[in-house]
This record gives C-alpha cells, sequence and structure tokens, in this order.
C-alpha cells in the first residue's frame, strides 16, 4: 500500500468534524469557541477536556493526553494512523490520494502484511477447531472446569491446535505460503537435527494468541493439555518478527481500561489475564513469566502512571517486583505491589467463590514498592538476634535513603525502628547516609526517580512544578508570537528546561510555524504540543511578559548553577555567579515594572 499523500491528509484534518467525532465519546459542550467535557481517557468527576475546533485539537488538562482528530480516532478505535485516516476520509467523502514510496520500503511492508495475514488466518483457525472440533472436545471442557466461559476465551482468541504433524504446514501452503513464510512467523519449525522436515511448532495445544497494541497477532503461547506432553508452555520462538519481552499480553484488550482507570494491573500467566477481564479487572496485562522487561515498563509507561504488580509471592516474583523497580527508575511510574498470597495466582483466586472480590480488595490495598520490601526484610529477620537486626537495617537503609523526604519514608523509618527495637533518630541516621549522590537537579514530576521518591507523585502530570508552569507559558507564548518565539527558542538551553519542555522546545524549533497541522506522534509530545497551541489561544503574549518568563527560567538556571557550584567547593565560580544573579534580579525587576 502506498503512503496517503500530504495533501490528502490535509483535506482529512479539514474535512473532519473534529467536534463530532469526539462527541461520540463524551458529552461537550460550548465554552466560547471551545467545547468542554468529562475525559474520555480518565475517570473525572469535573471536565477539563477540552476541544479547540479552529485548531482542530483536543487536550486534557487532568491527564495530559491530546492531538488531532486523527490521533484522537487511533486512541479510542485502536487503529494505527493510516487505518485512522482511511476511517475518517471515509466517513466525511474525502478521496484519499496515495503516492508511490520507496520500493523497497512497499515491498518490505508487503511482505510484513502477508506474514501479519498468515498469522491471523491460523490463530483464526485455531480458534475455529477449538469450538468446532472433536478433537478439541477435552480441551474446551478443561478450559470451562477451569471457569473460563466462552465469551472471554473468544475475545482474547484463544483457540486449540490439533494434533497433527503438519496440519499448519499444509494449510498455509494451500492457502499460497510458503514453509518458508511458515518458518519466518514460527508456525513450522525444523527436526532436530536441523536437517529434517519442516513441521508444525504447536501441536495438541491451547493457543493463546499474543497482540501487539493494535491487536495484531504477532505470536502464540500454547499451553500443553497433558503432564507427558514436555514444557507447559511452548511459546513463538524468537523472529525478528517476535520479540516476546516487547510484547504485553492482552494490552490491546486492557488499554481502554488502563486509561479510564489511570492504573494497569500485571500479572504473569496467561490465564491470569483472561480470569481477571472475565471478572470485570479489565485493565490487566501479562508479562508471560516472571521477569518483567524493560521494554513492557516502557510500554506501559506510555499509557499509565500508576502500575499494581499483582505477581506471585514466591521468591521468583519477589525477585520480578525488585527487577521491576529497577527497570522503572527513572521513569515517571508509581509502583505498588498487590500482597498474593504464597503460591496462589490471580487465575487460581478468581476461581474460587468471593475470590474477584478478594483480589479487588488486594489491589486497592497495594503498597508502594519500597514498603513491600520493607516488610520482606523484617518478615525475614529473626528479631531476637543482634547481628540479624543490623544486618536488617543495612538492607533497609538503601531502599529508605532512595525515597527521598516524604511522610511515607518516615512512617516506614518508625516502622523500621518499632520493629528492629532501635531509635528512630539513629535509623534516621543511617537512612540519609545512604542516600544516592543527588543529581542537583529539581525533582519535578518528570524527574523523580520511579516507586521510591514517585510515592506521592499525582497519577499523571496534574502537578507542574513552578518551573514547569513558567517554562510553558514561555513556550505557550512562542507559539502565539512565532517571530519573538524563533528569537526565545534561540535563547533557551537545555538548563532552562526540564526533561520535557527540552524535547518540546526542540519539536517547535524543528517546525516552526504552525504546529497543530503537523503534531509528534509520540504521545506524551503530542499532548504537550496540544496543550501549548491550546494555552497560546488562552492567554496574552507580549514580548515583555516572554521576557519576564525567560528572565525567571534564567534565575532558575542560575540557581542551579550556584548549588553546583557550591557542591564543587568551586567560591570563585560561586562569586562571579551571584554578581550574575544580583544583576539578574535586577533586570527581572525592571522588566517586571514595564510588564505591570
Ligand atoms: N511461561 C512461559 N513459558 C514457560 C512457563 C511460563 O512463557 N515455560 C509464561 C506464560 O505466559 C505463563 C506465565 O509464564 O502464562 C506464568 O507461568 P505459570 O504460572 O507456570 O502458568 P500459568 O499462567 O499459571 O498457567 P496455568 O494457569 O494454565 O497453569
Ligand atoms: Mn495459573
Amino acid at each position: 500500500m502506498a503512503l496517503i499523500s500530504p495533501e490528502s491528509l490535509e483535506r482529512v484534518k479539514q474535512a473532519a468534524d473534529i467536534v463530532e467525532v469526539i462527541s461520540a465519546h463524551t458529552d461537550l459542550r460550548r465554552q466560547g469557541a471551545r467545547w468542554t467535557g468529562l475525559c474520555p481517557f480518565h475517570d473525572e468527576r469535573t471536565p477539563s477536556f477540552s476541544v479547540e475546533p479552529q485548531e482542530k485539537l483536543y487536550h486534557c488538562f487532568g491527564c495530559g493526553v491530546g492531538g488531532d482528530v486523527i490521533k484522537f480516532v487511533e486512541e479510542k478505535e485502536g487503529l494505527g494512523f493510516a487505518e485512522a485516516v482511511e476511517l475518517l476520509a471515509d466517513r466525511y467523502g474525502v478521496e484519499l490520494e496515495r503516492q508511490q514510496e520507496d520500493p523497497r520500503a512497499e515491498a518490505k511492508r508487503q511482505q510484513r502484511r502477508r506474514l501479519e495475514q498468515l498469522l491471523e488466518r491460523t490463530a483464526a483457525y485455531y480458534a475455529s477447531f477449538l469450538w468446532d472440533s472433536k478433537e478439541a472436545g477435552k480441551a474446551r471442557a478443561y478450559l470451562a472446569e477451569r471457569g473460563l466461559g466462552e465469551q472471554v476465551l473468544r475475545e482474547f482468541g484463544v483457540g486449540y491446535a490439533p494434533s497433527a504433524w503438519d496440519k499448519i504446514l499444509v494449510r498455509g501452503q494451500q492457502a499460497g505460503f510458503s514453509v518458508r513464510e511458515l518458518h519466518e512467523v514460527g508456525l513450522a519449525q525444523r527436526g532436530r537435527e536441523g536437517e529434517g522436515r519442516e513441521y508444525d511448532r504447536f501441536r495438541s495445544r491451547i493457543m493463546f494468541p499474543i497482540r501487539d497494541r493494535r491487536g495484531r497477532t504477532l505470536g502464540f503461547g500454547g499451553r500443553a493439555m497433558r503432564p507427558d506432553q514436555g514444557a507447559k508452555y511452548v511459546n513463538t520462538a524468537e523472529t525478528d518478527f517476535f520479540h516476546k519481552s516487547q510484547m504485553l499480553y492482552g494490552v490491546d484488550l486492557a488499554k481502554a481500561a488502563i486509561a479510564k482507570t489511570a492504573r494497569a494491573v500485571v500479572v504473569e500467566g496467561y490465564t491470569d489475564v483472561l480470569a481477571l477481564r472475565q471478572a470485570g479487572v479489565e485493565e490487566a496485562v501479562g508479562v508471560m513469566g516472571t521477569a518483567i522487561t524493560g521494554e513492557q515498563v516502557a510500554t506501559l509507561s506510555g499509557m499509565v502512571e500508576e502500575v499494581v504488580l499483582a505477581l506471585d509471592a514466591d521468591s521468583a516474583g519477589q525477585e520480578a517486583m525488585l527487577r521491576a523497580q529497577r527497570v522503572a527508575a527513572g521513569r515517571k511510574m508509581r509502583l505498588r505491589v498487590a500482597a498474593m498470597p504464597a503460591g496462589v495466582d490471580p487465575a487460581e483466586m478468581l476461581a474460587e467463590p468471593d475470590g474477584a472480590e478478594r483480589f479487588r480488595g488486594l489491589v486497592e490495598a497495594a503498597v508502594e514498592l519500597p514498603d513491600f520490601q520493607v516488610s520482606l526484610v523484617l518478615d525475614a529477620t529473626d528479631v531476637a538476634s543482634p547481628v540479624e537486626r543490623d544486618r536488617a537495617l543495612g538492607e533497609v537503609a538503601p531502599i529508605l535513603g532512595g525515597m527521598g523526604e516524604s511522610a511515607s519514608r518516615d512512617d516506614l523509618v518508625r516502622r523500621v525502628a518499632e520493629r528492629l527495637d532501635l531509635e528512630p533518630a539513629m535509623v534516621m541516621g543511617r537512612v540519609v547516609a545512604a542516600r544516592p549522590a543527588s543529581g542537583g537537579s529539581e525533582p519535578g514530576p518528570g524527574g523523580a526517580v520511579a516507586g521510591a521518591t514517585a510515592a506521592q507523585q499525582p497519577r499523571r502530570a496534574v502537578e507542574l512544578t513552578s518551573r514547569e508552569r513558567r517554562e510553558r507559558a514561555l513556550l505557550a507564548m512562542c507559539v502565539a508570537l512565532p517571530e519573538e518565539g524563533s528569537e526565545y527558542l534561540e535563547r533557551l538551553t537545555d538548563a532552562h528546561l526540564s526533561p520535557t519542555g527540552i524535547r518540546a522546545a526542540a519539536w517547535l524549533r524543528e517546525n516552526p510555524g504552525d504546529p497543530a497541522s503537523n503534531l509528534p506522534h509520540d504521545d506524551e509530545m503530542a499532548g504537550l504540543i496540544s496543550e501549548l497551541v491550546m494555552l497560546s489561544r488562552d492567554q496574552p503574549a507580549s514580548r515583555e511578559s516572554m521576557e519576564l518568563n525567560f528572565l525567571l527560567l534564567e534565575q532558575r538556571r542560575l540557581e542551579d548553577e550556584l548549588a553546583a557550584a557550591g557542591e564543587r567547593g568551586d567560591y570563585e565560580r560561586r562569586a562571579a555567579l551571584s554578581r550574575e544573579r544580583a544583576a539578574l534580579v535586577e533586570r527581572i525587576a525592571h522588566t517586571q515594572r514595564v510588564e505591570t
């Protein structure tokens, strides 16, 4: 398929009525030039979602999402960019023109499409085999006995692989696919000795299609039915096409609920995800094993800020939670742990009467990860032994030291002191000594470290630091007054800005003119840029107020530099910077007089 031409894209955006499209998902009311309503992406009681019909943008000032009409359709309908454009073109009667792209890229895309179709066909075949074949009768009975109903099994496309050696191989070839292609997507494999014939990788197994965010099947997990069948699970092998570590099981179905509840519940297994969805916990996704990966954390952190880990309480599960904290470090993510009883996974719990209630209770009662870690250490400590108490103190100090000053840290310090029968002040001393070296940067919502210090953070970037508010005000004015804007974008350096501010400024520099007409694809940036465009229409902009905001950011930068020089013991630099600051403060006072 060729690319949609930029002109067509523009025409679709012009023709589409963004208010109409969004109104299908939330009630919008006119407020001046803008429409507002309850955000369709998160739960809220008072409206913080607005739609700007002239710029054709939406933005939620509560949860930070935003974009244009295409982005909205992508998110709400779970479509790819091109698919969203096609849907809108169809609805608003725009003829799409395509343009040729690089033939090699096009061939590659076409090949990928073919492989996706092969997987889709095969998944459909497995599913029909589960429901219709005599052979799969036992599998149906087994699933029913586990309490998984037909509706949820169909939603996840669960199927059954026949016992024959080459059913998929033969059918695939009949449909025009080569053995090589079947091999490439991991459906066929070669005999053990390498030389042997190809045969079906999955046989006599319950098949769980593993789908990406958009619902495309990229691989499978196959569960054995009998104990003598070898591995309990066989998954699609790692190929160019499929990386299990990058997938989150069930994310396609869970993403709407994740957006709505502003949280994701992370479990280990396929059956856990199914059982939870069936019980109404629709925000559940599976990591497919105990080891949560960096890619999985990255996917989650692009969707949500609160993640509840409901992993097995055994030592592998505990290790996995600590690992989750390491891979989440530096991300804006709040990790909590639901204390699952040892040896019971969510699917098993839900198979019990009241299981769903119990599980919900555990999720609600989930504690911050440091809290969980401290409990682990304390529970494993024989408090009668001084050596043990010392060891425990040594283990909890760095956990608490990583938390930053907070009420929850102080609570934990008190708990540790009480359990180990030590003076709270002494525990606090050890905690402070175990603090990681400070980087000197301001702990804004984006800067705080996951898990530990994220404890007091709001779910999303609702609460901005004053620096962030200032930088957003200035960047919005750069949008409102493009000529002055380009000058200030020049003057702003990374040292003036927060991490997101740096990216937004870079984007505005690279896309001068009309930022609303060409939003970034990245979710966070699309949200921020649409916010800036809306702010630019709300707030008065003038060269004077730009100057003032800039100088105030400059002052923050100087303070940072001063602090750093002080820490280094560089007093000469400090003195120079102090003089600079005095001059700056005077300029600020002067500018303020002019402005008011
Ligand atoms: N897993 C895997 N390969 C294995 C074992 C496990 O991919 N050899 C993944 C699967 O995604 C599985 C998850 O790890 O769902 C958890 O494994 P386990 O607890 O053993 O299975 P359950 O999901 O509990 O499966 P069931 O409930 O059917 O016993
Ligand atoms: Mn299980």
